[in-house]
């Protein structure tokens, strides 16, 4: 969408944007003037303005408004203590958030999609105008997010996503290298391998690196899950767990466009991401429950369900990463049906052992819609992935079957061990929930939260 910030010249075109926490969100027309009454809550905070943010466009939207105008000062609220900069990093971010639709796949009515084109807003300097414009590059990067993740799983395959991750930093100073079976083969990446090996497609590792800081200085490196599509292999899901399986790589989109932004924000930052890409396909090539796989970083991993392919891939992420010597690896993953289980469909599991990386997440995450939640990461937790015939296996095998997402947390931890680490599962934020003012589909969850980590990012 395009925005102005100057007044708007033809009022009969505009949907004009009141708020109050006396109104009754309704669409008035006065004297041929269009009018969005627009009701805020007479308790306001961040979380509700996020919410408040969007119902506005998602009303303009229903009412096929294409232009809008609004007050900037309509949305402060003396609950919120935010500078004018951040707010408009915010209503920024929120709008273009909000009227994202995946339509990639549909056919427009000769109207077109009802999507809002134009935004007026008014009491705005320039500092203010700056951040609002930044706000809409974050939320294109999210929204870009969300459409690798829509796409579905016959069309986003391992090399789709290695082009897709070329096209996002195309004419940015990104470096992609991609590496396919045979590179892996010799980096003995036989973990990501034995997953990709029942697919037809090619397994691929998709590395981006951008050294916009000092040379010296060591990289944030991400970690992104790229399953392009999880049928659970020879461990099958049932029918009705498979819809949805196309986004299991929202994890390594989200690195992708985390890049791409911390790219064009010129940040003076070195950040590398990482993202093994796989389809877990049941075939007869594909790799089996019991099989032992030897990963890259020598220990062996003994499958014991092939559904929680994963974490095996992402153990040889997590090995590679540390030929970076990185200052701090996080991964993203849409790991476990079991943080669904544990926090509902509201907030990503966080893992960390370190106490004041997790508090400093969780306070981006809270100031930037990413919700976070953090679960233990505790020793005892590895009794149960101790293996009989290898090292690790891939799921609990002495209990029964409670608390899985920290277990999968648990085996990552084995791969990275003395790193600063933070593994989030963002299983449970995958796609949008009813009442989030969103639409339905992918979410693009994390881009916001890592960007802004990175952001604020000292050594
Ligand atoms: N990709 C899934 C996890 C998932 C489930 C993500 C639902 C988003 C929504 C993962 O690979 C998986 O299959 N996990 C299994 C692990 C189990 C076999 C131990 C799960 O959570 O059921
Ligand atoms: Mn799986
Ligand atoms: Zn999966």
């Amino acid at each position: 969408m395009k925005i102005n910030f100057k007044k708007p010249t033809n009022e009969k075109e505009i949907l004009f944007v009141s708020v109050d926490s006396k109104n009754k969100d309704e669409v008035v027309k006065e004297n041929g003037v269009k009018t969005l009454y627009l009701k805020s809550d007479e308790e306001m905070n961040l979380r509700k303005l996020f919410l408040l943010v969007r119902k506005m466009i998602q009303m303009a939207k229903g009412v096929k408004a294409e232009k809008v105008s609004f007050d900037f000062n309509d949305f402060k609220f003396k609950n919120i203590n935010l500078t004018d900069i951040e707010l408009g990093e915010i209503i920024g971010t929120q709008l273009d958030f909000a009227n994202y639709e995946f339509v990639e796949y549909k056919t427009p009515t000769k109207e077109g999609f009802p999507f809002v084109k134009e935004i007026y807003i008014s009491g705005v300097n320039s500092e203010i105008e700056k951040a609002i414009l930044k706000g809409n590059v974050i939320a294109d990067e999210v929204n870009k997010t969300r459409t690798l993740s829509n796409m579905p799983g016959g069309d986003m395959t391992p090399e789709i996503l290695s082009k897709k991750a070329k096209e996002a930093v195309k004419g940015l100073p990104v470096k992609v290298v991609v590496l396919g079976e045979k590179e892996m083969q010799k980096q003995n990446m036989q973990a990501i391998l034995s997953v990709g090996r029942g697919s037809e497609e090619e397994s691929k590792f998709i590395i981006l690196e951008y050294f916009g800081g000092n040379k010296k200085e060591k990289p944030i490196v991400l970690v992104g899950k790229g399953v392009t599509f999880d049928t659970g292999g020879i461990n099958l899901k049932p029918s009705n767990s498979l819809l949805g399986m196309n986004m299991d790589m929202s994890g390594g989109a989200a690195v992708i466009h985390t890049i791409a932004l911390v790219a064009k924000m010129k940040l003076k930052k070195n950040v590398i991401g990482l993202i093994p890409s796989v389809e877990n396909m049941a075939s007869g090539k594909s790799y089996r429950p019991g099989d032992v796989i030897r990963s890259m970083s020598g220990k062996t991993i003994e499958v014991l369900n092939t559904d929680a392919e994963g974490r095996v891939i992402l153990a040889d992420a997590l090995t590679y990463s540390q030929k970076y010597k990185p200052e701090i690896v996080i991964d993203i993953a849409t790991l476990t049906g079991a943080a669904c289980v544990s926090l509902g469909e509201r907030a990503s599991a966080i893992f960390t052992t370190d106490d004041d990386l997790s508090k400093k997440m969780e306070k981006i995450a809270e100031e930037t819609g990413d919700y976070i939640w953090r679960l233990p990461l505790w020793e005892e937790y590895e009794n149960e992935i101790k293996g009989s015939l290898g090292d690790w296996t891939n799921i609990q095998n002495k209990n029964s079957g409670y608390g899985g997402a920290i277990y999968a947390a648990v085996f990552l931890y084995q791969f990275i061990k003395g790193h600063k680490w933070a593994h989030l599962d963002i299983a449970p934020r995958m796609t949008a929930m009813q009442g989030e003012n969103l639409a339905s589909g992918a979410l693009g969850t994390s881009v916001r939260l890592l960007y802004k980590f990175i952001e604020e990012y000292k050594a």
